[in-house]
């Protein structure tokens, strides 16, 4: 069974104590912590809601250890993305529906180093992008409309990692599947069950009395 990996947001942590709220899932020497930290980018034009950027990804570059995992919901990739990259981020991944030059957008991010990242919200359907998925490294599947935390997961949105998982096991993509939205303790099974790699979880990590051990119970409830 694929080990999965979980990738907590920091959009539900305490943005005044950024690099504690990282230490917080960095794992201990006999528990795994997170595999990547999920950090939302939000501009107020293509999301309605406005987070944080470049300055701030930087400065937690240098004050964790755990990859970077940069999700972008903003206008314009084209002249955002590669920036994120070159800060350092291991996966930056931008939005179908705001990008114009996808495949300008994977090449810029794989040449700078980082993991190219294709996201589509919950009603952007997957076939119009298989050609484009083939120059990709990451899908995000998005569960929840992008702009908020603590939303309820949407399982319709499933059906689009069913399709995914199918077409990489039939070696048709090779993608890292990322979901993104709504998971918690009582959802993540079912993404794990549709085919999942690698689950996004804000507020039900740093909600949590202890964001260290909600990582380990979500990752051991995905890997039941
Ligand atoms: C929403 C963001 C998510 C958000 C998830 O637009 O992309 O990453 O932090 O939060 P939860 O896990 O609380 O739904
Ligand atoms: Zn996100």
């Amino acid at each position: 069974a694929r080990r999965p990996m979980i990738a907590p947001s920091i959009l539900s942590a305490d943005f005044a104590r950024l690099a504690e709220e990282a230490a917080s899932v960095a794992g201990t020497e006999d528990s795994p912590g997170a595999d990547w930290l999920h950090v939302d980018v939000m501009d107020n034009h293509f999301v309605p809601n406005l987070t944080l950027g470049l300055p701030v990804v930087m400065a937690l570059r240098a004050a964790t250890d755990i990859p970077l995992d940069c999700h972008l919901m903003i206008e314009d990739p084209e002249r955002w993305a590669v920036g994120y990259a070159e800060a350092g981020a291991h996966n930056v991944t931008v939005h179908a529906e705001a990008a114009v030059d996808l495949l300008g957008i994977a090449r810029d991010l794989r040449a700078a180093g980082a993991r190219a990242g294709l996201s589509l919200k919950p009603d952007t359907p997957l076939e119009p992008y298989l050609d484009v998925l083939r120059h990709y490294d990451t899908l995000l599947v998005m569960s929840v409309e992008p702009g908020f935390g603590g939303q309820s997961f949407l399982p319709a949105t499933l059906a689009k990692v069913r399709q995914a998982r199918h077409l990489v096991e039939t070696g048709h993509l090779r993608l890292l599947i990322e979901i993104d939205g709504g998971i918690n303790a009582e959802t993540i099974e079912e993404a794990a069950e549709a085919g999942v790699d690698c689950f996004v979880a804000g507020s039900a990590v740093y909600s949590a009395p202890d964001a260290g051990l909600a990582v380990t119970t979500l990752r051991d409830k995905a890997a039941a």
